[in-house]
């Protein structure tokens, strides 16, 4: 079993890219696999999760072929063969491993279907809920069966079925969902709506109009006729600002550090993470902004005392897969910070409440835990601990930028599913420990296959 050491740094001067955007590579290699021809991406994402996605696409007959892939890891440059919207029937069932986005983007995908299809992932997948997609894909005309030990839980058997378009209101904020009724919608004769309760990210969204789908956006409702081809397309993926947050709050917290992040998706419905650092005290500047379907920049980040915040509501769903890392910045911070409204932290890779407070709490900082979230006091200094990652990446990179700041040897135990969504953190952390500061210190070695 993997672990991560960790002490204190005295500066921060870094310059480098974080990998591929996750949410945007499960995107990527699922729209390309429906598309009309050859699709090529570049800076695929070659982590765990993702890799999943792209075999099961080749499972259900769009083979991919490696241009380049990132050592150790998977491909990062990549071309799909794209099925024109006809799937196979895939021989096995299909593994989605530890993530929640593959297996329900997946399950919409394969709901409308003329084959029947299985998806299983590992424990702490299996132990979330699937109700919340085939509910919806169950009123669009799907039979799924959730098999699991537990109620609602995966293995998901789906018997494909023609589907008849909804109007669907959701009764939670998210975009896994949006994704899975309107992927299904593709499928579906007329148009499908679904309406969010709040806003959620908008890849699918921006993906589909870089494939020549229309969608029509009307305040919080998404609609998508069904019908439409995709088009073939070349893709390029923004670095992943949800693995940026882990060295942007390390910067961030540490006064007198400099730290410059290249190519990071900038999408305004992820970037609560850096309104919300700012406001606690940071200081940022945002250069080389452009986008291709989705916007792209530099963010660079000098260090400040931080003071702590109250996240507003609407900023929750924006900005929920950095509430770890964040809550490690408000230990570090001054004064309050209240984080409310964010239950769903409950139902991710492991409960984030629980494992949040529990780490902190462990390093010496004050918490108090809410059904919906937490609040903690900050300023306490943070000593080493012995840290559990239940297995959650998010739980892992966030106590390791915790123990940037604590008294002692960090040791973070259970790390291997850092490679869910960020291969080669290690890696980056090693060099952030060494104080190195050349890019040619961060950068993840390669292997052409051309
Ligand atoms: C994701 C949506 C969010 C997020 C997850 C990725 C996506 O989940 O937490 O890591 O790619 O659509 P929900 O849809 O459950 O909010």
């Amino acid at each position: 079993m993997s672990e991560l050491r960790v002490t204190a740094i005295a500066s921060l001067h870094a310059e480098f890219s974080v990998p591929g955007d996750k949410s945007i590579s499960h995107r990527a290699a699922i729209f390309s696999g429906l598309a009309n021809g050859l699709c090529s991406i570049r800076n695929f994402l070659p982590s765990e999760d993702c890799i999943n996605t792209l075999n099961a696409m080749q499972a259900l007959g769009a083979r991919y072929e490696v241009l380049e892939e990132l050592s150790g890891y998977g491909p990062n440059q990549l071309v799909i063969h794209g099925r024109s919207m006809q799937l196979s029937a895939p021989t096995t069932p299909i593994d989605c491993g530890n993530s929640g986005t593959g297996m329900r983007l997946l399950a919409g995908l394969l709901a409308g279907q003329s084959f029947d299809s299985e998806l299983f992932g590992d424990a702490s997948l299996s132990s979330r809920p699937m109700g919340r997609v085939t509910n919806p894909l169950g009123q669009m005309g799907a039979r799924i069966e959730t098999r699991g030990a537990k109620p609602g839980c995966a293995p998901l058997f789906i018997h494909g079925s023609a589907l008849t378009p909804i109007t669907y209101q959701m009764p939670v904020a998210s975009a896994q969902v949006k994704s899975a009724v309107l992927l299904a919608g593709m499928f579906a004769k007329g148009t499908t709506t679904v309406i969010q309760p709040a806003e959620t990210r908008d890849h699918t969204e921006r993906m589909l109009a870089a494939f020549g789908i229309a969608t029509h956006q009307d305040g919080q409702a998404i609609s998508i006729d069904g019908g439409q081809m995709p088009q073939a397309c070349e893709f390029s993926v923004p670095g992943d600002i949800s693995s940026a947050a882990f060295w942007l709050v390390a910067a961030a917290a540490l006064p007198g550090s400099r730290l410059l992040l290249k190519d990071v998706g900038l999408n305004p419905t992820r970037t609560a993470i850096l309104k919300v650092l700012g406001r606690m005290g940071a200081h940022m500047i945002e250069t080389n902004q452009h986008a291709t379907g989705e916007p792209v920049g530099n963010v660079e980040i000098h260090g400040a005392p931080l003071t702590g915040t109250t996240l507003l509501a609407e900023e929750i769903p924006n900005l929920i897969d950095e509430i770890p890392v964040l809550a490690v910045a408000a230990a570090l911070a001054s004064g309050r910070t209240l984080i409310r409204n964010a239950r769903e932290l409950r139902v991710k890779e492991t409960d984030r409440i629980t494992t949040v407070v529990n780490n902190l709490r462990a390093m010496g900082a004050e918490v108090i835990e809410f059904d919906d979230g937490m609040e903690i006091q900050g300023g306490h200094p943070l000593h080493a601990a012995e840290i559990d990652s239940f297995g959650d990446h998010r739980i892992a990179m966030a106590f390791a930028i915790a123990g940037l700041f604590a008294e002692g040897e960090t040791i973070i135990r259970n790390t291997e599913c850092v490679n869910t969504s960020y291969p080669g953190f290690a890696h980056h952390l090693q060099a952030i420990l060494e104080q190195r500061s050349t890019p040619d210190a961060f950068t993840l070695p390669t292997h052409s296959h051309l």
